[in-house]
């Protein structure tokens, strides 16, 4: 039998401070009001100035490794933010967490690199080039996020999070089955950092956004929920499953109005739907691990639900796989941070993201 990459342990980590909308706009012109109906979103987490991507991935990868024995020989960082243009920074962070010589590399599929890592994973691990893997979704959004622009520093948030995948069996719970992925470079500009890479290396002085993320929302927000929704059904029928089989739907966190639309496409009840924005943002390649290792030190994760893993992001790329949970060992979140506005509701309600 093949082997399967198998779920061993999770683990995050979420830089102490925190954005909060009514911050936002005293900056530009925004809204909690605005920030909050149209995305769900009421902080954000934001890395200490001299705090790197690869300083949030250690802290992940660290978390994950304390809550297993399972020895790791490979390491895939997930990244659209990497410390340095050159070096990777897998090689540094495993480094870093003392593992020696490992294979190591980054991947960059934006927000859907978590997905596609969890696909790399699984080859590697099926043709036997690696037995155990710290795959660690890292973003410092911050850095490419122009601080005052309306359509994009509300939406994102510095953080990571990791797995350790070790070998087994494809019919164990935690298996990683078949991802589906895909992509369309015809939409490449939905999304995207115009300077900084070989076709552009110097930013233009007199264009201060060159060097910073630019993304049409309203079009993405439309392609999201296409895709998500389709990649689902994919993903879904190759392993002859329903939508009312799936427990629980893990999309990537973009937006709550987002999640809401892929579970209604999907005719999965909303409230089997994990948002995990609310209080830190959408944080890109780490969101979906994100969301699991929180659900799990949270406790609402607890091993053989059914889950279904979505995301969308710039390329356009987009993917799903299906799941089911293990049984991991408990673990506490690394860091309690303090919410951002106390006095407001942490999750909001249906009509304050559905107006
Ligand atoms: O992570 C993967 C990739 N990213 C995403 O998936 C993000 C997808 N997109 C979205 O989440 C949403 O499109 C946004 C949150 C970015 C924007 O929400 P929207 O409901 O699509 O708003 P919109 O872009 O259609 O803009 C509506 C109005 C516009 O004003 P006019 O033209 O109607 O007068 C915008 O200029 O809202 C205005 N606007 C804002 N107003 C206050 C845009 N951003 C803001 C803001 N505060 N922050």
């Amino acid at each position: 039998m093949t082997a399967a990459a198998v779920i061993e342990a999770i683990g995050h980590y979420l830089p102490g401070r925190r954005e909060s909308n009514d911050e936002l706009a005293l900056r530009m012109d925004t809204s909690d009001e605005w920030i909050r109906t149209r995305t769900g979103i009421l902080g954000r987490a934001r890395a200490e100035p001299g705090q790197a991507t690869s300083d949030l991935a250690v802290e992940a990868g660290r978390h994950a490794l304390q809550h297993t024995g399972a020895s790791v020989d490979t390491v895939v960082v997930a990244t659209t933010t990497p410390d340095r243009k050159c070096p990777a920074t897998a090689p540094v962070v495993a480094d870093r967490l003392g593992l020696g010589r490992v294979t190591s590399f980054d991947l960059n599929s934006a927000c859907t690199g978590f997905l596609a890592g969890m696909s790399v994973a699984s080859g590697l691990v099926a043709t036997g080039a690696a037995r155990g893997v710290l795959l660690i979704g890292a973003e410092k959004y911050s850095t490419i996020v122009y601080p005052d622009d309306r359509g994009t520093a509300p939406i994102f948030g510095d953080g990571a999070a990791a797995m350790v995948l070790r070998a087994g069996t494809p019919d164990e719970p935690g298996a990683i089955g078949a991802v589906h992925l895909s992509s369309d470079g015809s939409l490449w500009e939905l999304a995207h950092v115009r300077a900084g890479g070989s076709l552009r290396p110097v930013p233009d002085p007199d264009d201060p956004h060159d060097a910073y993320l630019r993304m049409n929302g309203r079009a993405t927000y439309r392609h999201a929920v296409a895709e998500m929704a389709a990649s689902c059904r994919l993903a879904l029928a190759a392993r002859g499953l329903a939508a009312h089989d799936v427990d629980r739907l893990v999309a990537h966190q973009a937006n709550v109005r987002i999640l809401q639309e892929v579970a209604r496409e999907l005719g999965i009840p909303g409230e089997r739907s994990v948002v995990d924005l609310t209080d830190i943002g959408n944080t890109a390649a780490a969101s979906i691990p994100m969301a699991l290792s929180r659900a799990h030190a949270a406790g609402t994760l607890t091993g053989r639900e059914r889950l279904l893993l979505t995301a969308f992001g710039a390329g356009a790329s987009w993917g799903a796989t299906v799941v089911t949970w293990p049984h991991l060992k408990p673990h506490p979140a690394p860091h309690l941070a303090p919410h951002p506005a106390p006095h407001r509701q942490v999750h909001p309600t249906t009509e304050e993201v559905n107006p």
